[in-house]
């Protein structure tokens, strides 16, 4: 036998015994970002290199060790799947000059793909859906985004997520907190690790997302941007809590927030849940004010978030959400040769009526074709041999109840159903 080819580690099939999830989730997802009026963009999975490096950020584990990252040999192009949409999104609206006339809500979703350790909640393929607000100086757009989050989980019964904010003022007062951070870390570099050194003067920030429990207490006393913050910054943040406040948004302030990518200003948030062990953060983002100018484009505001959809598909269906299997309404059994054009007839006539109808195909003992019949889930059972064609009308049997079968017209069958 010819050697199985299997899927790539990290990256998941997602079979029809799940995908009904997906599809109940991205049902919602539309209805939800429509209401909020927020626009679709597409772009490509694939984009120079130069891109992520540049927005995302050079000393970041993204962009240092985990995204994928080619050749193109046919024209020695160094290209990448793409780790994060907002990189895409902005390069797509500079590039077609979207910001021209007036601000854009705009959302996008699909694969991402980070070489990380794959374990629960972390795969190397996973799917976001992003929300990029572009041309809005905030901090409304900024309560807006974590308000609309709040309904989402309202929509896909996920209770519990706790909503962590913090600021990171902009590029002076980040600049003057670097300085100041350098400073403080230093005093301690023999203490430090490895990464905690190399990142001690190119993103010092970083460092106090280390988790090694060595240097928690060194990281506990580290000088707090919150005392570097700009007055427009902190003014900013003010405002977007009180908005927050009036809206009943329950939230925390960490101000340790740090994020892993170099692009953000002024707000950051994450919502987080407990139960689904290590990896609890299912949606975050924040202010970007300068990407949109650093990757070419005209000087202009941008805020936004992404959500990751596999941890938010299982934190709902942890939090109870009933999924229903969607099933067919009717199994059209039939036998006997002349038997086969009324069937698809009749199957043809259901659909044009809206309902969903499964005709048997394969042949088969009667017996045989109701077994396949009642394993499809299907409400009813439709019956077509000789006898029925001759009548013009169909055998109709519940599958799901405990009544009697009846043969009946087409029509009839509409109303049964109904
Ligand atoms: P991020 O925090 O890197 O932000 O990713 C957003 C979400 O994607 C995470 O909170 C998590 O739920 C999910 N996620 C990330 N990596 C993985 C993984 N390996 N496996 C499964 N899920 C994962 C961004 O990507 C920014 N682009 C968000 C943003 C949009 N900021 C502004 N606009």
């Amino acid at each position: 036998m010819a050697k199985v080819v299997r899927a790539i580690r990290g990256m998941n099939d997602i079979l029809p015994e799940e995908s009904f999830h997906w599809e109940f989730f991205e049902q919602i997802i539309r209805k939800w970002l429509a209401i909020y009026g927020y626009r679709n963009i597409r772009t490509p999975i694939v984009e120079q290199t130069d891109l992520f490096v540049r927005s995302i950020g050079e000393v970041t584990d993204i962009v240092e060790k985990e995204m994928y990252t080619f050749v193109d040999h046919l024209n020695n192009d160094s290209l990448t799947l793409r780790p994060e949409g907002t990189a895409s999104c902005v390069r797509a609206v500079v590039e077609h000059n979207l910001l021209y006339a007036s601000p854009q809500r705009l959302y996008y979703s699909g694969p991402m793909f980070r070489h990380e350790r794959p374990q629960k909640g972390r795969y190397r393929q996973f799917h976001q859906v992003g929300v990029e607000a572009l041309g809005f100086v905030g901090p409304d757009i900024d309560a807006e985004l974590i308000i609309m989050c709040a309904r989402l989980w309202q929509m896909l019964g996920i209770t519990g997520l706790r909503l962590e904010i913090g600021t990171l003022g902009n590029a002076e007062s980040r600049a003057l907190h670097r300085a100041r951070l350098i400073k403080y870390f230093m005093q301690y570099e023999e203490m430090l690790d490895e990464d905690s050194r190399r990142r001690l003067h190119t993103n010092p920030l970083r460092i106090l997302d280390s988790k090694n429990p060595k240097l928690q207490e060194i990281i506990n006393s580290a000088p707090k941007l919150i005392d570097d913050l700009d007055e427009e910054s902190r003014a900013h943040f003010e405002t977007l809590q009180q908005i927050l406040r009036n809206r009943g948004i329950d939230y925390e302030i960490n101000l340790r927030l740090v994020r892993g990518l170099d692009y953000y200003n002024r707000t950051v948030f994450e919502w987080v849940t407990d139960r689904l062990g290590a990896q609890g953060t299912v949606c975050a983002g924040g202010r970007y004010d300068g990407l949109i100018e650093q990757i070419g484009g005209k000087s202009a505001p941008a805020c936004g978030f992404a959500m990751g959809v596999e941890r938010l598909l299982a934190l709902m269906l942890e939090c109870g959400e009933d999924v229903s299997r969607p099933t067919p309404d009717v199994y059209i059994v039939h036998q006997g040769e002349t038997v086969i054009d009324f069937a698809w007839k009749t199957a043809e006539f259901l659909r044009n009526e809206g309902f969903k109808a499964i005709l048997h195909c394969g042949g088969g003992s009667f017996k045989s074709q109701m077994k396949k019949a009642d394993a499809s889930g299907a409400r009813y059972a439709l019956i077509i041999g000789d006898d029925e064609v001759l009548a013009q009308q169909v055998t109709i049997k519940p599958l799901r109840e405990n009544s009697n079968q009846a043969c009946v017209e087409l029509n009839a069958v509409v109303d049964i159903i109904k």
